[in-house]
This record gives structure tokens, sequence and C-alpha cells, in this order.
């Protein structure tokens, strides 16, 4: 683990209310939903130990306790499963609490993504100069942006976000930078950002993704910005004003896979494409979905 790395914690916002996936999200918190059999935020988790984090601040809501009962140890079922020499099950039950510290913060109202970040403020340590944050939504595949991105906020400062570079109509659908070059090819320096552009408007074609390295300044702006659309403090907003006052923002360019597990339709291809590369599972479902789609 480098010292030199620019944060210690990640901040995972899981307050939403996650509409998308209702019904099940009445009682389930989408966040713990299985990719294949590890929900989604173990995933997020491993991915911000894997870059250095030595602390997970997860956002929650009241009654979304089960988020943070998934980063416990428990003693009895971990017992049991020793006892009946269940080892490899038992490693899977450990690994959540083992992987890194978990610390939750409460986000009372979903007042929005902005929001979320600034309840994590009072959680980082006076020196922390800057924090990741880490959509649990959003799967950016394979890991290790975060290590590049950091690298980027140790050569010009400020902060950084990840882009993936999406050429065609469907850029449309996602937050769109509007950036300069440097010497890096995968290194823009970023001067606005559209939400949504039709395809033709757009200013680039880098679409955000849910990767942070935010400096702590960013908590400060978040107390300025007003609320945007929905009433709601957006993260974005707070990263426009650093902008306009000069602070250095850069985006690393993602050269992978992503995987957006919010909404049922991505959450299936997550799941799929996760299944197909088990080795216990893999097989089996590559032959069945052969057959499924030619009948
Ligand atoms: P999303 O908009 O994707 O999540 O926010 P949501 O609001 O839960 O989903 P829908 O639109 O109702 O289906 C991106 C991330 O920010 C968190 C969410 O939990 C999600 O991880 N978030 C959003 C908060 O923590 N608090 C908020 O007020 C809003």
């Amino acid at each position: 683990m480098s010292e030199s790395l620019p944060f210690r914690s990640a901040v995972v916002p899981a307050a939403g209310l996650g509409t998308r996936f209702l019904p099940t999200t009445k009682t389930v918190p989408k966040e713990l939903l299985p990719v294949v059999d590890t929900p989604g935020i173990e995933l997020v988790a491993a991915e911000a130990a894997e870059a250095g984090a030595r602390q997970l601040l997860i956002v929650t809501s009241p009654g979304k306790d089960a988020v943070a009962a998934h980063f416990a140890p428990m003693p009895e079922l971990e017992e049991t499963l020793k006892e009946r020499g269940k080892d490899a099950l038992l490693e899977k039950v450990r690994r959540a609490a083992e992987l890194i510290s978990v610390r939750t913060v409460t986000q009372h109202e979903p007042k929005g993504l902005g929001h979320a970040v600034a309840c994590a403020a009072d959680a980082l340590a006076d020196d922390e100069q800057a924090v990741a944050v880490l959509l649990p939504d959003d799967l950016v595949l394979p890991t290790g942006v975060l290590s590049r991105m950091a690298a980027v906020r140790a050569e010009f400062g400020g902060s950084v976000l990840c882009a993936f570079d999406i050429p065609g109509p469907e850029i449309s659908a996602y937050g769109v930078f509007d950036v300069s070059d440097t010497a890096d090819p995968d290194v823009k320096r970023v001067h606005g950002m559209v939400e949504k552009p039709p395809a033709d408007e757009a200013p680039s074609t880098y679409a955000a993704a849910g990767r942070y390295i935010l400096d702590r300044a960013v908590f400060d702006a978040l107390e300025r910005i007003t609320p945007g659309a929905g009433g709601e403090l957006q993260l974005t907003d707070a990263v426009a004003l650093l902008i306009s006052e000069g602070h250095p923002v850069h985006v690393v360019v993602h050269r992978g896979g992503r995987h957006d597990l919010g909404n049922p339709g991505g959450y299936v291809r997550a799941f799929v494409d996760f299944a197909l590369q088990h080795p216990d599972y893999g097989p089996e479902l590559r032959s069945w979905l052969g057959s499924r789609l030619e009948g």
C-alpha cells in the first residue's frame, strides 16, 4: 500500500430510495442484491480496499441497517460453519468483515448524492486532504482505475473523476465532460459537465462513471451550492463550482467494462456476465443460454 496514496477513506453513498428496484427495495436495500452470490456493495468495498483505502464510510438511511450488518462478523454462523468443516463458506462469510474497516454515517432524508457525500465530512480526520467516492450501483471493470486516478491527483492536484469513452448516440444517457487534452491520451482536463445532452450537442464522448477522488474542498463547495433538479444537492454542481473557481479537475478515461446495478436491466446483465465467468455456474449457464436463445 503506497504511503503517497491521496485518500484513506472511501465514501460509499447507499442511502438512496432505489425506486427503480421496487418492489424489492421496499425491504431489501438494492446494495445487497447479489451479483451471483455476493452483494454489489461487497464488490465495491473490495475495489476500495484494493486501491488502498483503509476505511469505508457507508452513507445509509434509517431502516437500511442490513447494509452495515453485512460487514459485521457473524460469530454464531461462523462457528457452525467451522464445526461442519465448511471452510470455503466460512471464508465467504468472513470476507466482508475482513476486507476493510467500515463505519456508517446516516443521511436522514434522501436529499441527493451531493448531500449524501456531505454527510461523510465529519467522519474524516483533519489531515485527510482528499476522499474517494464509489457509487455502489456502478461496477467499473476491471478494477484498478482508482489507483490511476490517485496518480493523476499526485501529478495535477485537485480532484479526479472517472470517464468512459462512449462514441455513439448512447452518450445522451450520461453526464458528459467538456474536456481538453493533456500529454496522456487517457487523462483529460475538465472544464465543465453537461447532464444528458442530445448526442449532437455533447461536448465530448467522455461520460461520467461512479468513481471520484475529491479534494477536501468539495465539502465546502457542497455547503455553497443550492438544490438542483428534484430539490436534491447534486455532486456534479459542487464539482462545477470548484472548476469555476479554478480548482483543477481531471478525468481518467477507463478503457474497460461497466455495469449499472441500479436498474433491473443493468443488474441482469451484470449477473449474467459474472455468472458466465463463475467456475461452478458458467459452463452450464453458457450452454443453457445458447439453447434458450435458439429456441
Ligand atoms: P441513484 O439515483 O442511482 O440511486 O443514486 P437511488 O436514488 O437510490 O435510485 P432510484 O433512482 O430511486 O432508483 C446514486 C447513488 O447515490 C446514493 C444511492 O444510494 C446510489 O448509491 N444516494 C442517492 C444517496 O446515498 N442519497 C441520496 O439522497 C441519493
